[in-house]
């Protein structure tokens, strides 16, 4: 980053955490569906490691009932280290301890209703004190390099204005994302002039679709409380951003990555396959048998 006024830089990020994650039921019922891994590591910490690259040290989660463990995770575990320490199992003592670096501060407040995404993000105001914010939905897992909050936050030191990940998905899907309508503003970027949650695709204005990447100005908050309910019945964070149009620019950025639905099975499985194939201690092993199960299934058919 090309600038050293903190008024410039991101350095708060918030993780609405409080969604009961009914799709993964039964796994889902007593812990959360952020601390599902893929591979070897939970949701959360992928986003958390992502805000951490981009050089955020405060994560702000916005958390509910039965949400314990993603305080847990963050927690030092010092009989965990403690006992790895003294059995020699040094690697492992260093992994425990770098979930939570010593120069990050994580701080919980909670979502006592589950009145939707915008709602959500309001709980976490007080927090976040008037500065500019990253928002990281957990469930979304992004893969890029550098890694995608890092593209946003560099391109925010840049713009000084809302930035919304976004991405291109089919016609058919728009009732899943927010979608934006806007002018081209280079090969990247996107100036918004309209944004709707979750349109049918007949009436979805383009289908450039928000992925769960924020960066956001704070004039977000006053805006948000002012919404009445929307799509599903929820406080949208989507019909916020809609209403900051008419004060402020807000980009759409076509981030340079991959990311995967992690909130649904098929997302999630996918992010496994993919991740595993390229994990340091098991991605040749776990290779050479897909391709084996491949090979075998070509034979059978
Ligand atoms: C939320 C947002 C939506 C966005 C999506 C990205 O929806 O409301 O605008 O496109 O995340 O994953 P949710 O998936 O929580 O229903």
């Amino acid at each position: 980053m090309n600038t050293k006024n903190n008024d410039l830089l991101v350095q708060k990020a918030v993780f609405p955490v409080a969604g009961l994650g009914t799709r993964f039921l039964p796994a889902t019922k007593a812990s959360p569906k952020e601390m599902l891994a893929v591979v070897d590591k939970p949701l959360i910490q992928y986003a958390v490691e992502e805000a951490y690259a981009a050089g955020i040290r405060e994560m702000i989660f916005v958390t509910g009932r039965n949400k314990r463990a993603i305080e847990d995770h963050f927690d030092t575990a010092y009989e965990l280290e403690a006992e790895l320490a003294s059995s020699g199992k040094d690697e492992l003592t260093a992994l425990v301890h770098s979930i939570k670096p010593d120069d990050m501060d994580c701080v919980y407040v909670r979502q006592p209703r589950a009145l939707g995404l915008g709602h959500a993000v309001l709980c976490a105001e007080r927090l976040v004190r008037g500065e500019p914010f990253a928002v990281l939905l957990a469930d979304d897992l992004m893969i890029g390099e550098p890694p995608i909050m890092q593209q946003m936050t560099e391109l925010f030191a840049e713009h000084q204005c809302s930035i919304l990940a976004v991405q291109e998905v089919p016609r058919n899907q728009t009732h899943r994302y927010g979608i934006v309508k806007g002018q081209p503003q280079g090969p990247d970027l996107v100036g918004i002039s309209g944004l709707v949650e979750k349109p049918q695709p007949n009436v979805a204005p383009s289908n450039l679709a928000v992925a769960g990447r924020y960066v956001l100005t704070p004039a977000i908050f006053d805006l948000i409380r002012q919404q009445p309910r929307g799509a599903g019945g929820e406080i949208q964070l989507t019909d916020g951003i809609a209403a900051l149009l008419n004060a402020e620019q807000v980009l759409a950025y076509r981030y340079h990555g991959t990311r995967y639905d992690c909130g649904s099975k098929l997302g999630l499985m996918q992010a496994s396959v993919v991740l595993g194939e390229t994990h340091p201690e098991l991605g040749s092993d776990f290779s050479a048998w897909l391709q084996g199960r491949r090979a075998a299934l070509e034979l059978s058919a």
